[in-house]
């Protein structure tokens, strides 16, 4: 695997949740986005939720670039297999700086995926975790997410719980 001091991080990797990682063993490493994570299988771990065409490494790391420049505000986690230097899952938190409640903070949750071979093994509640402790740290007041109805038992299971509804309309 390839050491985190050798990589270009998306955000600082102390706010990564010491318990998450020691829950998740020697043979995980729980780290934030790097700038090369094409490499290392993102693009297979993202295409368990929708299409996820390969970028070009250029575009991948100008999007990258694009997100490192709000500091702040994406927070990307990926958890690697240590033998093979490959991502088996990942997950975002995005903050949202808001003008009410005192220019409170909201996290938004989104994106978690886990490759099918590793699903059934609590990386998924480890993502959740680590993304609730890093808002949290951030100083969100609450983090909320949207999802399947097939999902919401896995949510529940995190400690979310069902309110209001999500509305769409694609442009
Ligand atoms: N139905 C019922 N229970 C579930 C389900 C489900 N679909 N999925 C997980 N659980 C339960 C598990 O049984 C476990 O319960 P336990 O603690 O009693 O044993 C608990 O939830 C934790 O499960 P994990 O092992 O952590 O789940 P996993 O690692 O497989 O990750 C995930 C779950 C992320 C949904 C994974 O299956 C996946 O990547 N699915 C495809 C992509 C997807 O749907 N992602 C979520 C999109 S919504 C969003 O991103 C905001």
């Amino acid at each position: 695997m390839t050491p985190d001091n050798q990589l270009d991080l998306l955000f600082d990797p102390s706010l990564i949740p010491a318990s998450v990682q020691e829950q998740l063993g020697p043979d995980l490493h729980l780290r934030p986005l790097a700038s090369d994570d094409h490499k290392r299988g993102h693009f297979d771990v993202l295409a368990v939720l929708t299409a996820a065409p390969q970028l070009s490494p250029k575009a991948y790391k100008g999007n990258f670039d694009e997100l490192k420049a709000c500091p702040g505000t994406y927070f990307i986690i990926v958890i690697i297999d240590v033998s093979s230097d490959k991502i088996v899952g990942s997950g975002s938190v995005i903050v949202e700086r808001k003008f009410l409640r005192g220019t409170g903070l909201v996290g938004h949750i989104e994106d978690i995926a886990v490759s099918k071979a590793a699903q059934g093994k609590k990386l998924g509640l480890r993502i959740i975790n680590a993304l609730e402790k890093i808002g949290e740290s951030r100083g969100c007041y609450k983090i909320i997410l949207d999802c399947s109805e097939k999902n919401i038992p896995f949510y529940e299971k995190c400690g979310f719980k069902h309110k209001e509804y999500e509305m769409v309309r694609y442009m």
